[in-house]
């Protein structure tokens, strides 16, 4: 966790930044049906965001965003629907694309490509490409992505390549994880009122500290954003340790 003055930040105190914060990005449908309007038209409209999203999340001083766009089990939805997606997903591409590279931002994919729509594949490829030497945020792109179907996946290859078990432990099998050398997320961030990981980041997410909010996606803005990274701030962080050992100094004397 680092600890700097943010975009949002009033000026009085340092807040906790996050290092990696991964967003469910959820309510897309609901957020049309409320309004009469097709699913399509959620799935666009929380495109609209992004851009406020990623430039604030820049601002911050985030290291690392993931966005979980489309999931293994995304593909069990009614094919209109999933046609919608890769098409809006398309559109994100060449609407969002040179500001992001212009703002120094590195994309990347993380799931499978094979199964993606042969010209998005194409198009996230060439992503990935133009801005693999930028340095300011990376951003994660979770599409065709499943939490279990990536351990699955670095599981056959450890064995694949013949590692012998006890040279197998956490980080080897990091190492393996689409997200590979990145740090594990801090903050994940799931709209629209629902509690669940659905597959998201199993293995990375162990330690992250979870903030729901009841705001659908497309209604998601800086503001929103804001109160994640403060609620954030204010959480204490153990990992498994004790209060005391963590801040010594504070602690109750041993009588
Ligand atoms: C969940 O809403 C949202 C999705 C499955 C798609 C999310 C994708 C985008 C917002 C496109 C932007 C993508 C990029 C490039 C990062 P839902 O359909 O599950 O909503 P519901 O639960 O209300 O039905």
């Amino acid at each position: 966790m680092t600890e700097t003055m943010d975009a949002f930040h009033n000026g009085s105190s340092p807040v906790h930044v996050p290092r990696h914060v991964a967003i469910i990005m959820d309510g897309n449908g609901r957020w049309a049906r409320e309004r009469g309007l097709p699913r399509a038209v959620g799935h666009r409209q929380g495109t609209e965001n992004l851009r406020e999203i990623l430039r604030a999340a820049v601002e911050t001083g985030i290291e690392v965003l993931t966005l979980f766009a489309f999931s293994t089990e995304n593909w069990k939805r009614p094919r209109a629907e999933i046609r919608v997606l890769m098409n809006t997903l398309e559109l994100v591409i060449d609407r969002e694309l040179r500001e992001l590279d212009e703002q120094g931002v590195q994309i990347r994919h993380i799931g499978e490509l094979e199964g993606i729509p042969p010209k998005l594949q194409r198009k996230i490829r060439e992503a990935v490409a133009l801005t693999r030497h930028n340095r300011t945020l990376i951003l994660n792109v979770a599409l065709n992505y499943g939490g279990r179907d990536e351990i699955v996946r670095a599981v056959r290859r450890i064995v694949a390549e013949g590692i012998a078990p006890e040279a197998i432990d956490e980080q080897l099998i990091e190492r393996y994880l689409y997200t590979g050398s990145l740090p594990d997320p801090d903050l994940i961030i799931r709209t629209s009122g629902e509690r669940r990981l659905s597959n998201f980041l199993v293995w990375q997410g162990s330690y992250a500290e979870y903030h729901f909010t009841s705001v659908y996606w497309p209604d998601f803005g800086r503001e929103h954003l804001r109160d994640a990274l403060a609620e954030y701030s204010r959480r204490t962080r153990r990992f498994g340790q004790t209060d005391e050992q963590l801040r010594p100094r504070l602690s109750t004397p041993h009588v």
